[in-house]
């Protein structure tokens, strides 16, 4: 009689055990270790913030397919800007351009939009538009909305580089999530319409007449506010020059 006791308590013990250890592993969680995907503090250095925050800037960017556009006088510095934000973006998107040459081969070049997969960046330098088409620019801001809208529809992130605002309507631009402001012209500060002289007027006032090309003002809903960026660590004059090789598209 004892014997079966003691087997009985075994027996029990051990289908306890089982049981037990059975529960723990189909309820225990999972811990999947989450890539955390963020971008480089050191690709903007903030100078002067005037709103918001710089970090949810920098996560907005590579977390969620936002439209950017970025506007300044020749030689402000706008194909760096993009390129650096592409670099800072490596890895965690991919990125494709359109008007820009002598790029390293991580950025694919394409001649149209619906080449780009979905989240992904797409760097769209005006050139590339304006060379394929002598278009009025009505025309040019229709292309720039198109863009945009195929852009959200496909959820891409895009990057217009645009010297030139006066081919961007208010409406265009306010499809745009953010805008990096480079130094203007100044032609740029005095002859825009109203809405977007006083943007762009905030900008040239923040940005230093020395180095200009080094910095950029922000105005997003994230963040508002003057940066310093850097070149890409792959820059070359070459890719500066090369919108005078662009093909037409
Ligand atoms: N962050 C930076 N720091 C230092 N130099 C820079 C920076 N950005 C741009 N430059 C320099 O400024 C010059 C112009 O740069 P970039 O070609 O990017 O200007 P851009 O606005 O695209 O000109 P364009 O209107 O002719 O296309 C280049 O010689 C480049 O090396
Ligand atoms: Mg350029």
């Amino acid at each position: 009689m004892d014997t079966w006791l003691i087997f009985f308590i075994i027996v029990t013990i051990y289908a306890l055990v089982i049981t037990i250890l059975y529960f723990l592993r189909i309820t225990r969680i999972p811990r999947k270790r989450k890539r955390v995907k963020s971008i480089p503090r050191e690709l903007f250095i903030e100078v002067e913030r005037i709103n918001g925050d710089l970090d949810s800037f920098r996560s907005a960017i590579i977390e969620k397919s936002l439209i950017g556009i970025i506007l300044g006088r020749r030689g402000s510095g706008k194909t760096a800007l993009a390129l650096r934000i592409a670099e800072a973006l490596r890895g965690k998107k991919k990125i494709y351009a359109m008007g820009i040459s002598n790029a390293p081969r991580w950025i694919k070049i394409i001649d149209n939009i619906d080449k780009a997969q979905p989240d992904s960046l797409l760097i769209v330098d005006e050139g590339a538009i304006l060379l394929g088409a002598r278009a009025s620019m009505k025309e040019l801001n229709k292309k720039f909305s198109n863009l945009m809208a195929i852009s959200r529809h496909r959820d891409l992130s895009l990057l217009i580089i645009t010297q030139n605002s006066a081919m961007l309507e208010v409406n265009t631009l306010r499809l745009a999530d953010y805008l990096l402001i480079k130094k203007p012209s100044l032609l740029q500060s005095e002859m825009e319409r109203p809405q977007i002289k006083r943007i762009i007027g905030k900008a040239d006032k923040a940005i230093p007449d020395e180095d200009f090309p080094k910095y950029c003002y922000i105005i997003s809903d994230y963040y508002e506010g003057l940066v310093k960026t850097s070149l890409p660590g792959f820059w070359s004059e070459k890719i500066s020059k090369s919108m005078k090789h662009t093909k037409n598209i």
